[in-house]
């Protein structure tokens, strides 16, 4: 999990996915799949990356009642994916029932998938969260108390912006995974994310895992992009 490069699924359907997928050939790859690319192929598509090698997160961001998370976490966890996610602003009692759903839908032997909570999208910004959510203190505290509550929860990381791993690192320990979208070269657009950071500041803040979407999957040239991501990322030339 630790220096991961998660590459984010973000296509219509199965067949935008092997299109893209096809030009990396047999070379096995951290993908995640997530709401848009679920709610149209579902768990097929889960099988069909599985089978190809590709460790997955499934990006679902679970929030609804405990009993009912808990229930459709242990279906998930037949899918036997790499990581799953929940939003933290369901609370510590909801967050408990989803590793609960997943111990129960492991099979025995079996290592159940990391969980981790969504903190605040990196989409939202300071003026949202006071004024929509109406959360009133600054955004990197509710991270950092988003943070707290999924550790206490039994969760095994979160989602947040590159900018406030470290500080989560110093408060719930370096084991703790934090998984960062958001990033961006120099070169890139920005997009409707607010809380963006590069991937040289990524790794120096500690970052367990980058998930990188756009940048990759719109490149025209996706394979010549991932391969500078990664050696930016982790000094890898392929
Ligand atoms: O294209 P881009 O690199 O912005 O993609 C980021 C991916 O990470 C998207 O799939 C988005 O849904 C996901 N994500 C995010 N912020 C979060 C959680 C997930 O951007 N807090």
């Amino acid at each position: 999990m630790d220096n991961s490069l998660i590459i984010a699924l973000d296509f219509a359907n199965g067949n935008e996915v092997e299109r893209f997928l096809s030009p990396f050939e047999d070379r096995k790859l951290f993908v995640k799949v997530g709401m848009e690319l679920f709610y149209q192929e579902g768990p097929a598509i889960v099988h069909q990356l599985k089978e190809k090698g590709h460790q997955i997160f499934l990006d679902l961001k679970l929030h609804d009642i405990p009993n009912t998370v808990k229930s459709a976490m242990k279906g998930l966890a037949r899918l036997e994916c790499d990581l799953v996610n929940v939003h933290a602003a369901g609370g510590k009692e909801m967050m408990e029932a989803a590793v609960e759903g997943l111990v129960a839908g492991t099979a025995a032997g079996r290592k159940r998938p990391n969980c981790i909570a969504v903190t605040q999208l990196t989409s939202t910004s300071q003026v949202q969260m006071n004024k929509e959510q109406l959360i009133p203190t600054t955004l990197k505290e509710s991270v950092l108390h988003y943070a707290s509550l999924a550790k206490d929860a039994g969760l095994d990381g979160v989602v947040c912006s590159a900018w406030e791993s470290e500080s989560i690192h110093d408060k719930t320990g370096s084991s703790f995974l934090t998984v960062c979208p958001g990033i961006r070269l120099e070169s890139d657009h920005v997009g409707d994310q607010k809380r963006v950071a590069t991937p040289e500041y990524a790794k120096a803040a500690g970052v367990s895992a980058i998930v990188v979407g756009r940048s990759i999957t719109r490149s025209p040239d996706p394979v010549k992009s991932y391969e500078q991501w990664m050696n930016v990322w982790r000094g890898e030339h392929q």
